[in-house]
């Protein structure tokens, strides 16, 4: 059924495959960039993936020499107001994102403080009611198979004065780029190549089921699932290969697309509490708490999961499962495929994650006022959260 009304956008020019990293330079220079400023962390500085982006413009009026490695794991409005301060003092005129989630958020932090003029990202609260400005060239080199934020419109950015993490969500946050190089994804250990990949699995079906559905986001949410379940238990395994890393890392924008265009769910409501209150990594959050959430949405999203079945364990098993029991057979397919990486040290229970029975109260309070939390098909209460964070302990 569509929805009576939906709005659908994914504007970002997507380069994928062996290689892709040596089309961005031309791209960029269409742009008119002369000099981007080279967003990363430290341990990709250290171990060579900032070389190769650089080696990448050899032979190109481009100059990529002015970099920031220092990006910690959460991205803060400190670090965002420090790099364009020198982006405006060296001169740069466009901005190149390599890493995971919080680097690739920074920089979209980074384009509204330089494009809208200020120096101040607190500034531009609300972003939707931001006039429209001259638009700097804005590239993403995803070093994670997950957040899919190379093609979302939210950027999470902590404000650690206030110990909050704030969540922009706006159209002006899409890049104009986004490099899927495997070469970039290949050095990725086995554990963050699962959580991460985790979260993408969240991001499809959360996508795929929420209110907010619409049947664009629905396609590029079915497709992300068919090569998570296929491909990344092979990638955990062998991550030197290239064409897994190469169906992960899409599979990953896929699932970006398609829930930056419908919204996610429950999941994500108490895995941002879990996060915020016992500071447990988003991928493992999501990993623990999928099944049980499943199983809590399961009467409302009876069609929804047996249509799912299909993707998640392929037309062989979608085809000899009855009917009636193919919702629950795909709970019990991701309870499962979820498991299997124990094996790389993923926890899939809340004790084994650290969390503790008289945290329960804070998170779910935390969830409960969490804003995915309203378009889960079922409005769960703070009694529901904690039940299914007493299932998942
Ligand atoms: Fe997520």
């Amino acid at each position: 059924m569509l929805p009576k009304y939906y709005e659908f956008l994914n504007s970002v020019k997507i380069m994928s495959g062996e290689n892709a990293l040596e089309n961005l330079p031309h791209e960029l220079k269409m742009m008119g960039a002369k000099k981007p400023i080279v967003l990363t962390d430290a341990i990709l500085a250290k171990c060579g993936t900032l070389d190769k982006v650089q080696k990448a413009f050899k032979g190109f009026d481009i100059d990529v020499t002015e970099t920031y490695t220092e990006i910690p794991p959460d991205s803060s409005i400190k670090v965002i107001n420090e790099i364009a301060g020198i982006f405006k003092a060296k001169g740069c005129d466009s901005i190149i994102a390599l890493g995971g989630g919080s680097v690739i958020d920074t920089a979209k932090g980074l384009r509204i403080v330089i494009e809208q003029g200020g120096n101040d990202i607190m500034d531009y609260m609300g972003l939707d009611s931001l006039p429209r400005k001259d638009r700097i060239a804005f590239a993403v080199i995803p070093t994670t198979s997950g957040t899919g934020s190379e093609c979302t419109n939210v950027a999470v950015i902590a404000n650690p004065d206030k110990n909050v993490k704030m969540e922009f969500i706006s159209y002006d946050l899409l890049p104009d780029f986004a490099v899927l190089d495997p070469r970039m994804t290949e050095t990725m250990p086995p554990k963050i190549t699962a959580n991460t990949g985790v979260d993408a699995l969240v991001h499809a079906i959360e996508g795929y089921t929420c209110l907010q559905k619409n049947p664009l986001s629905q396609s590029y949410a079915f497709a992300a699932i068919r090569l998570i379940t296929t491909f990344l238990p092979k990638a955990v395994l062998e991550g030197g290969n290239h064409e897994y890393r190469l169906a992960m890392s899409n599979a990953a924008t896929m699932a970006g697309i398609a829930f930056s265009n419908s919204m996610v769910g429950l999941v994500h409501a108490i895995g941002h509490a879990i996060g915020g209150v016992a500071h447990v990594p988003h991928g493992i959050a999501m990993a623990i708490l999928l099944p049980h959430v499943m199983k809590f949405n399961l009467e409302t999203l009876k069609p929804a999961y047996a249509e799912l079945l299909l993707p998640l364990a392929g037309a062989e098993i979608y085809a000899t499962t009855p009917k009636e029991e193919r919702a629950q057979k795909a709970i019990e397919f991701v309870t499962a495929f979820i498991k299997q990486f124990e094996s790389v040290g993923l926890p899939t229970k809340l004790s084994d994650a650290k969390v503790t029975e008289d945290q329960f109260d804070a998170i779910a309070q935390t969830a409960i006022n969490d804003g995915a939390i309203v378009v889960n098909p079922i409005m769960a209460t703070k009694e529901q959260v904690i039940e299914i964070l007493k299932e998942a302990f």
